[in-house]
């Protein structure tokens, strides 16, 4: 047993910037973000904090699933880090829902939403009577450096959350990590102890070595689909969709390209969203409960990549 997805919510920041708008602050162009990510806009938190956006997405997801906030046993919050170190954006979640349970933050960066889940179905092989939360978040905005063309133009910020249950939805899951700093990571700045006040203090901003990302991200999501959808007993070409990562539209087709598979199985929402982190997958998956996309039996991937460098994938089937 492990659990179905009884609800989905999410949010996005009012605040839209497209790559014009951009363009009028940075050395760049509509015509190169477009043709070398596929992403022309992305939602930006201006007048939002990441915990409302969070907020808007639970109770989204809640109201989905029929529950109160009372009635929720555990909530996840997979983030890269919400408004304070401490309280963990989970908690300050937890007190505006109004909901009593425990509560954590997960980091596995763009890879959260799936370790998230992992960790929500280890849960349940404890206790079946349980509702878990998972609210994946992340104001990307706060952490890119807007002087820094070639991260700035790929992010956005979001929240998309999910309402667990006990129940046989979850066919295989796979989490992995390579832990490697060079790739991409977020400094954090030094504290100001009197022995290391001489100390050069890191910008708190991303850094990335764009091509290398790129070539571990096609990789992995072909290396994780072929695994789970082995452990599924699936093919790839039985799972109606197949839902990743949202980075950039060039990884997504070099995978299908190198899996044979049609991109057409890919849901694509990158153009309107760019990278929105850990938000990006549960975005998309309540986009599509809304529309009634998924019906009862219908086969789904998740495939992600991220920071860590970590990644995550797993097959549910919809009940
Ligand atoms: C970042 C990325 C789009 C860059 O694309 P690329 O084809 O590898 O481009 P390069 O890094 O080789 O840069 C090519 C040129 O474009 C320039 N450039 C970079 N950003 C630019 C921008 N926003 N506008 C215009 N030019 C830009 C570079 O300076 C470079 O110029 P040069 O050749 O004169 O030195 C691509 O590597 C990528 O998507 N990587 C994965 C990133 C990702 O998804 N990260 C998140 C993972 S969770």
């Amino acid at each position: 047993m492990s659990f179905s997805i009884i609800g989905t919510g999410s949010a996005l920041p009012k605040t839209v910037q497209n790559n014009k708008d951009l363009a009028q602050f940075l050395d760049t162009s509509n015509e190169w973000i477009v043709s070398r990510t596929g992403i022309e806009s992305r939602h930006i938190c201006v007048a939002e904090s990441t915990l409302e956006i969070a907020l808007k997405a639970s109770f989204n997801a809640l109201e989905n699933a029929q529950l109160k906030p009372e009635e929720i046993d555990l909530i996840i919050c997979p983030t890269l880090g919400g408004d304070t170190v401490t309280p963990s954006l989970a908690c300050l979640l937890q007190e505006k829902l109004a909901a009593s349970c425990p509560c954590f933050d997960l980091n596995a960066a763009c890879s959260g939403f799936v370790y998230g889940l992992d960790v929500a179905d280890a849960y349940f092989s404890r206790n079946q009577e349980m509702k878990i939360l998972v609210v994946a978040v992340d104001a990307m905005s706060k952490f890119v450096n807007w002087q820094d063309r070639s991260t700035a133009v790929l992010f956005g910020d979001g929240a998309g959350a999910v309402v667990l249950s006990s129940g046989n939805d979850l066919k295989a899951i796979l989490l992995t990590a390579v832990g490697n700093q060079h790739a991409l990571s977020i400094p954090w700045p030094k504290g100001n102890h009197p022995l290391t006040e001489n100390q050069v203090k890191p910008l708190p901003y991303l850094k990335m070595d764009g091509p290398e990302v790129y070539r571990f991200a096609v990789s992995a999501i072909c290396k994780d689909l072929r695994t789970v959808s082995a452990q599924a007993g699936l093919k790839l070409t039985e799972i109606d969709y197949i839902i990743p990562h949202q980075a950039n539209l060039r990884i997504i087709e070099g995978a299908a390209k190198r899996l044979k598979i049609p991109i057409e199985k890919f849901v694509l929402r990158v153009n309107n969203c760019g990278n929105t982190s850990a938000a990006s997958i549960p975005l998309v998956l309540d986009e599509l409960n809304r529309n009634n996309v998924f019906k009862p039996g219908t086969k789904i991937a998740l495939t992600a990549f991220g920071g860590g460098l970590t990644t995550g994938a797993c097959i549910i089937e919809w009940s």
